[in-house]
């Protein structure tokens, strides 16, 4: 029964729409209707300025994170479930949230937080090659999409090279599939040459 609770705590967790509460509470807007659409810390960073989209991809990174770490509390001390599995979960929460009408996000910060709380190694690469890869397309979704074929390497690398972990390699294919779907409309737009490009870097 425990089981069932993580699940639902960290469907929960990942539904927090931090980028719709950010944009009501302090600026009266619902992101969803500007820029892009999308409810993350990239439209939100677009749509309401720097401030607010740091804030919104830290708390959506601290999602993922805190998911994972759920097994941790005393109360779920002995119930068996892999921490990916409440990892995948959170991100589910994330792009489909049942606190915003299931119009959530493209699932890059919480999968990022999902790294952090599990393996912070993988998280601290995979953000310097974030900063790195921005810098030379200047585009966040392009880049979210390849430090996700990355990740999907560097999981296979290093399950061969360093320590076996089959889970890691699954939950990150996982989540490669999900960041390329919810790009779907970015993916046409960089193909188009149409996809807005950040100046700040
Ligand atoms: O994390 C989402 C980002 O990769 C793209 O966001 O708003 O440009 O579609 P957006």
């Amino acid at each position: 029964m425990t089981i069932v609770l993580m699940i639902i705590l960290a469907y929960l967790l990942g539904s927090i729409p931090t980028g719709l509460i950010i944009g009501k509470a302090f600026f009266k807007t619902d992101i969803r209707e500007h820029g892009s659409g999308n409810l993350g810390g990239t439209n939100t960073f677009r749509v309401l300025g720097k401030p607010a989209g740091i804030i919104v991809s830290l708390i959506d990174i601290l999602k993922g994170t805190a998911a994972v770490l759920l097994p941790l509390l005393p109360f779920f001390a002995e119930t068996a479930i892999h921490p990916l599995i409440l990892g995948a979960v959170a991100v589910i929460g994330h792009m489909y949230p049942i606190f915003a009408g299931f119009r959530g996000g493209k699932a890059v910060a919480t999968s990022a937080g999902v790294l952090l709380g599990y393996n912070w190694v993988f998280f601290v690469i995979l953000l310097g090659l974030f900063f790195l890869l921005l810098k030379l397309t200047k585009m966040v979704s392009l880049t979210s999409i390849l430090l996700a074929i990355i990740a999907f390497l560097m999981a296979v690398g290093s399950h061969f090279l360093i320590e076996p972990d089959i889970a890691l390699i699954l939950l990150i294919t996982v989540l490669m599939i999900f960041i390329v779907y919810r790009h779907r409309a970015n993916i046409s737009r960089i193909r188009q040459g149409t996809e807005p490009k950040i100046t700040w870097i």
